[in-house]
């Protein structure tokens, strides 16, 4: 999340500058812009240092001066209190650039977020929660994290049939591809600096700091792995989905997201996004020749991850890519004009039946991602601002009344940590999911994190993971770009074709090392042919002793199984990392036990707030475990003594009975037993 940091950074000092002022000053009466510019700075500073404030009510005052300053002054002016403020309190050069790149107009200043900003201060309610929420994200928790608003949402569908049951598996299958985050770096450059001191290198502007004038790590022909793809990568991956196709006979293809580079906000421009995009679509158009279903991820908008509601009077700001979407989809024909009719109305989201009867939907994760400042309003009172959750649950339930199958996509995944979702949507998306689930929902399918993950959603909020209450899974599929770290990799699903959920998953990748030279030159996409591998099927690789039943899918049960290999099983655990990064030279290990539980907890937490849950209960659980393992030894103390009782009861019996009559053998054995369950118990 390269912009999360510098977010919460700029954040910092934006809204502890725009604190506590009295709105009255600014309105009254008539003054000039730099009027309103100079007293918003001075009065802005006098709440910077006003003592015995707490961060967080500085914040929260802060975006109250905000709030009045924008609904009153023009948008220009009140990015330039921003800048100006953020400038005069800057820590260093690179601080005081960002400021221009953070709060300036985005017209004027790459993908600056001065307008939306702007925006959203129009629209929050100061005194509610979206100050709590907004303190704490982009304010490095200045606030701490406001406990999330539950939202009952049931008068959104009837009750839950009794007889609600997924079909039986038919045992034929067919083929889906599924690949994700290309992120193509059109201004990509071989032989530049690939191991540069920026965020993402292999361009003509980027250098490593030790080493301004040479080269230490030329940028290769396929792509490096702090680099973005190269046109070059973005091509021959397709080739290999295509080559494999031959005989696979790939039904159609879902793309989760992300075809514009990582390049810093400075470098970003809505021109880039749209060539980048128009790119990405003819090339899968070109190479697959059958639908692909694309939902857009957060790099795939312009200013950075920003989408507005349409209730909140900004969408239009944004209809540019929706109308490219619905061009590009309808005119590669992966869906007709009747079906596209829901892109532009829901922010490129849609659903369209398959032949075979399955309906695919997706949804533009902007809408729950973090970084998206339109977020952050109305939290506490609508858990749907901008409708696509009814949309999906409208789908959802017209499924489940004609005995539909479903598949739900969309770009950033609910759970797993809390860096990237929004809290309260992750509860609202998961009641849904749970709602139609297992009898609807037939596979969740997410991009985003680059790596090869799931994550598993377990009823009753996962307050006990067991086998019985794990409903649902999401798939979270590995990246074509090698950012940061990984070699590309793609994979496809062998599907039921009657129940339409996963039976199991084939995965490729390509050993981007291998296409490395010496001296890397532009003739090296002549002379070097990338080597795109076979990589591992999970069925195989999570089962390796064939337990699973044969016509049994990889569903939420299966993947409960492997979370548990991958917390108590070291080699398993190492496995699942190896493909995880496929094979790149960078897989990590995970050994220590703050590691594996936070893996653990990826791997098992559907929303946010589990994901908290999980991580403060693992250490309580740690504290049972202590617990268990004195209780157990107090308790074995206690067994040994009845165990010493026993015995002398025994031996005196056993002494009895030799003297007096037949055996009685079978009196040490509750005792042995017993020892047994505490045993177990540690
Ligand atoms: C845009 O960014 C440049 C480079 O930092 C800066 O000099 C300029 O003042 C900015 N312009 C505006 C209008 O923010
Ligand atoms: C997954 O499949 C197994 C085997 O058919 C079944 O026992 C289990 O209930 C299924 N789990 C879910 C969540 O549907
Ligand atoms: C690339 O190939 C062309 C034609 O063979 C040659 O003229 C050129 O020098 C080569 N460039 C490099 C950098 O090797
Ligand atoms: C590429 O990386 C892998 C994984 O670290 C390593 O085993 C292999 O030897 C490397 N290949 C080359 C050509 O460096
Ligand atoms: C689920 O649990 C979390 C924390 O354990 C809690 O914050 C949240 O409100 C619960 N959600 C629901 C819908 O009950």
């Amino acid at each position: 999340m390269p912009y999360a940091l510098q977010a919460l950074l700029c954040g910092l000092v934006m809204f502890a500058a725009l604190a506590s002022a009295n709105p009255d000053d600014i309105s009254a009466e008539k003054k000039s812009d730099a009027d309103i510019i100079s007293s918003s700075i001075k009065k802005l500073n006098s709440i910077v240092h006003k003592k015995g404030h707490s961060d967080c009510e500085k914040c929260v005052s802060a975006l109250e001066f905000g709030h009045d300053l924008a609904k009153t002054a023009k948008t220009g002016i009140v990015t330039q209190v921003m800048t100006k403020f953020c400038k005069i309190h800057a820590s260093s050069k690179y601080a005081r650039d960002q400021c221009d790149y953070k709060f300036g107009l985005s017209t004027v200043n790459g993908s600056a977020f001065g307008d939306d900003i702007t925006n959203v201060l129009t629209l929050i309610e100061p005194k509610s929660i979206d100050s709590q929420y907004i303190c704490h994200h982009f304010l490095n928790g200045a606030c701490p994290l406001p406990e999330t608003p539950s939202f009952d949402l049931s008068s959104w569908w009837p009750k839950k049939p009794e007889d609600a049951r997924q079909p039986d598996p038919s045992g034929e299958t067919f083929n889906v591809i599924h690949i994700s985050d290309f992120h193509v770096d059109l201004d990509y450059e071989i032989g530049t600096e690939a191991k540069c001191s920026q965020n993402m290198c292999c361009n003509s502007w980027k250098f490593n700091e030790d080493s301004k004038h040479k080269v230490l790590l030329p940028a290769q022909a396929y792509g490096s792995y702090q680099c973005d793809a190269p046109d070059s990568l973005l091509q021959s991956s397709l080739s290999n989905v295509a080559d494999v196709g031959k005989d696979r006979d790939f039904e159609f293809a879902i793309f989760t997201g992300d075809m514009v580079d990582h390049d810093d906000i400075q470098y970003l421009s809505m021109e880039n996004a749209i060539e980048t995009e128009k790119l990405v679509y003819s090339s899968m158009k070109t190479h697959l020749n059958i639908p692909v279903y694309v939902t857009l991820g957060n790099h795939d908008t312009y200013p950075y991850a920003q989408i507005a509601q349409e209730k909140s009077g900004f969408v239009n700001r944004f209809s540019w890519n929706t109308d490219l979407a619905y061009d590009m989809w309808t005119d590669s024909n992966w869906m007709t004009e009747k079906e596209a009719a829901n892109v532009k109305e829901h922010y490129a989201g849609f659903a369209v039946t398959n032949k075979r009867g399955l309906r695919v939907i997706s949804l533009n994760a902007n809408m729950w991602f973090l970084e998206n400042y339109y977020n952050y309003w109305q939290v506490g009172q609508d858990p749907d601002p901008s409708g696509l959750f009814r949309f999906l649950s409208d789908q959802l339930l017209e499924c489940e009344k004609q005995g539909l199958r479903a598949w739900v996509m969309a770009h950033v995944p609910m759970g797993g940590q809390t860096g990237n979702a929004f809290a309260p949507a992750t509860q609202v998306f998961t009641q849904i999911i749970e709602r139609f689930s297992p009898h609807v929902v037939a596979g969740v399918f997410f991009g985003h994190t680059h790596r090869d993950e799931f994550q598993i959603l377990y009823s009753k909020n996962a307050t006990e993971k067991v086998a019985e209450n794990a409903v649902n899974v999401a798939f979270l599929d590995e990246s074509i770009t090698p950012y940061k770290w990984y070699n590309p990799g793609w994979r496809y699903y062998e599907v039921d074709a009657k129940t339409f959920q996963i039976t199991n998953i084939h995965h490729y990748y390509m050993k981007l090392n291998e296409t490395f030279t010496e001296v890397p030159s532009i003739n090296d996409t002549e002379t070097i042919k990338p080597v795109w591998e076979y990589s591992y099927s999970s069925r195989d690789a999570y089962d390796p002793k064939g337990q699973w039943p044969k016509d049994a899918p990889l569903n939420a049960t299966f993947w409960h199984n492997v979370a548990n290999m991958i917390r108590d099983d070291s080699s398993y655990r190492q496995l699942y990392l190896d493909y995880s990064y496929r094979h790149s030279p960078y897989v990590p290990t995970c050994d220590d036990g703050e590691c594996i539980k936070n893996l653990y907890c990826y791997v098992t937490s559907f929303t946010v707030p589990q994901v908290i849950q999980c991580l403060a209960e693992d250490k309580s659980s740690t504290g049972h475990h202590i617990l268990a393992i004195l209780g157990s030894i107090v308790l074995s103390t206690i067994t040994w003594i009845v165990l010493a009782v026993v015995s002398i009861v025994v031996a005196g019996t056993v002494f009895i009975y030799f003297r007096f009559g037949k055996g009685s053998e079978y009196q040490r054995k509750p005792v042995t037993a017993k020892r047994g369950d505490y045993v177990s118990l540690n």
